[in-house]
C-alpha cells in the first residue's frame, strides 16, 4: 500500500478557494454572466405538518466553505473579487440562531449578516449579471435573477468537482479518520453480542455525531440482512445466533463525506475465510490502479477477481473468464465497484466526460455502475466489491444453463451469512493509489 500522509486543510484552504475562483471563471464563460448567486437551501416542512426534515445543505454552497447547518444564507462570487457570505441569522427564540461564523476560513470572505432575502438584495443591488445555483428558484425571481441552474456552468462545474484540491483531500481523510473510530467501536459493539440498533448508537457516540451529520444512514446489517445493499433498518433486540455483521457506515469533515463498509464473521470458519479472500482481492486491485485506466475496466477485472474466489472456494466450477462472460458474476456481485466520493457520497459526474456534459452511461452488462470515466490525478472514489447470497437473484440463477456449474449446497450452508462488501476511499496523488481508509483505521490502531 503507498502511504502518504495527507496534511490538515485549513492552511491549504485559501488554494482551495482559489482553484474554485479559476474553476468558475472559466465555468461562467460559457454564459454572459459575471457572477454567481449561491443559495444554502431552505429548510422543508412535512406534508401538512409544522416539522421539518433534517436540513441538507446545496452541495454548490459547502464546496466553497465549511458552513454545512445554516438555511437561507448564500454567496455571492464573483471572480477576481473577495466572495461574499450573505450569513442568515434569524431573531428567534424558538429555535437557536446560528452562532457567529468563526473559525480559519473567516478571514477570507467578506461576510454580512442578514435576517431576510430582501436584506442580501439591498446589500447586492443591481443583480441582472448574475446566475443563481441553488433549490429555490423563486428566490431567485424575487431579487431579479432570471439565469437559474444553468446546465452549461453546472456541467462543468460537475465535471471538474472530481478533482479534489489538496484542502478537499485532507478534508477527506479527516472524514475518514472519523468513520474509522466510529467502524471500531461499532466491531467492539459487535463481538459483544449487541443489535443492530445498540451497534449503530455505538457507531454514533464514537463519531459524536447524531444521524443527522452522517453522510448517509449507515447500514448495520446483521446475519441475512448482510444480503440487502441498502438495508435500512436497526433491529433493537439481537438475533438468538449471531453469525456475520455488514456496516457500512461514514462519516463527514468540513462537510467531505467518508463511505466506508467492513464485515465481519462472528466465529472462525467458511464466511471468515470468504471475507479474507475478498479482503486480498479488494487490496490487489486497488494496487493495480494507474491514471489513465477507465474504472469500467476496473469494475471488470474484479468481476474476474470475484470468478477466481468463487471457483478457489468451490462455490462455482468454471473458468473465471466464462463466469463474467455469462454474467454469473452479477449474481453475487449486482452493484458498482464503487463511485466519485467527496461533497455528496455518491458525488456528481460519475458518467459525465467533458465540461460540456457528455455522458457515458454504464455499460449494459453492469447497468448499476456509477463510473465510467478514465481515472485521473486528484480524483477520489471508492473500491467496494462485494460478495452476496441474494435468495432474489440465486432464485433467478437456479433457472439458467449455468446452474448446473454451481455448488448449490455450499451456497445454501452460506445463505445464512448474507454477504460481505468491503469498501475504501480511494485518492490519486502522483499517480498512484492512496487508501485513506486504510490509512484511518492504521491510525486508529496506533493511539
Ligand atoms: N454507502 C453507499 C455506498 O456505498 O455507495
Ligand atoms: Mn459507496
Ligand atoms: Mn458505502
Amino acid at each position: 500500500m503507498t502511504v502518504q500522509s495527507i496534511t490538515d486543510p485549513e492552511p491549504l484552504y485559501e488554494d482551495h478557494l482559489s482553484a474554485l475562483n479559476a474553476r468558475m471563471a472559466r465555468a461562467l464563460k460559457t454564459s454572459e454572466k459575471r457572477g454567481v448567486l449561491i443559495s444554502s437551501g431552505s429548510l422543508k416542512q412535512a406534508f401538512l405538518d409544522d416539522h421539518t426534515y433534517p436540513f441538507k445543505v446545496n452541495p454548490h454552497f459547502k464546496a466553497w466553505l465549511p458552513v454545512v447547518d445554516v438555511p437561507d444564507s448564500f454567496l455571492l462570487i464573483i471572480p477576481g473579487s473577495k466572495p461574499a457570505l450573505f450569513y442568515n441569522q434569524p431573531l428567534d427564540y424558538w429555535h437557536k440562531p446560528p452562532a457567529d461564523p468563526e473559525g480559519f476560513w473567516t478571514q477570507h470572505w467578506d461576510i454580512q449578516t442578514i435576517r431576510s432575502t430582501q436584506e442580501m438584495h439591498n446589500l447586492i443591488g443591481d443583480t441582472h449579471d448574475l446566475t443563481f445555483i441553488g433549490e429555490e428558484t423563486q428566490v431567485a425571481t424575487r431579487v431579479g435573477i432570471g439565469s437559474v441552474n444553468d446546465k452549461r456552468i453546472l456541467d462543468a462545474l460537475h465535471f471538474d468537482r472530481a478533482y479534489k484540491t489538496p484542502y478537499e483531500l485532507g478534508c477527506l481523510q479527516r472524514a475518514n479518520d472519523r468513520a474509522a473510530r466510529g467502524h471500531l467501536a461499532a466491531r467492539r459493539a459487535f463481538s459483544e453480542g449487541r443489535s443492530e440498533f445498540e451497534i449503530q448508537q455505538a457507531f454514533l457516540a464514537a463519531i459524536r455525531g447524531r444521524e443527522k451529520d452522517a453522510p448517509y444512514s449507515g447500514i448495520i446489517a446483521l446475519n441475512e440482512h448482510c444480503a440487502i445493499l441498502h438495508y435500512q433498518h436497526y433491529e433493537t433486540r439481537p438475533p438468538a445466533e449471531i453469525r456475520s455483521m455488514l456496516i457500512d457506515a461514514g462519516a463527514t469533515s468540513n462537510g467531505y463525506a467518508a463511505d466506508v463498509t467492513r464485515t465481519y464473521a462472528f466465529r472462525q470458519g467458511v464466511f471468515a475465510d470468504l471475507i479474507n479472500a475478498l479482503d486480498i482481492q479488494q487490496q490487489a486491485i486497488i494496487e493495480d490502479i494507474q491514471p489513465g485506466m477507465n474504472y469500467i475496466d476496473l469494475h471488470r477485472r474484479m468481476h474476474l477477481r470475484l470468478a477466481e474466489v468463487l471457483r478457489e472456494f468451490g462455490l462455482v466450477d468454471m473458468s473465471p473468464s466464462s463466469m463474467v462472460e455469462s454474467n454469473l458474476t452479477s449474481t453475487f456481485l449486482p452493484h458498482g465497484l464503487g463511485h466519485l466520493l467527496g461533497l455528496q457520497t455518491h458525488d456528481v459526474a460519475g458518467f459525465v466526460q467533458n465540461r460540456e456534459g457528455v455522458i457515458l452511461p454504464a455499460p449494459d452488462q453492469f447497468p448499476a455502475l456509477r463510473l465510467t470515466r478514465p481515472i485521473e490525478e486528484s480524483q477520489v472514489f471508492t473500491i467496494e466489491p462485494g460478495l452476496y447470497f441474494i435468495p432474489m437473484l440465486l432464485d433467478e440463477l437456479r433457472s439458467q444453463s449455468t446452474a448446473s456449474d454451481v455448488n448449490w449446497p455450499k451456497v445454501d450452508t452460506l445463505l445464512p451469512f448474507g454477504g460481505i462488501r468491503i469498501e475504501d476511499n480511494i485518492a490519486i496523488q502522483n499517480a498512484a493509489p492512496i487508501n485513506l481508509t486504510r490509512q484511518a483505521f492504521a491510525k486508529q490502531d496506533d493511539e
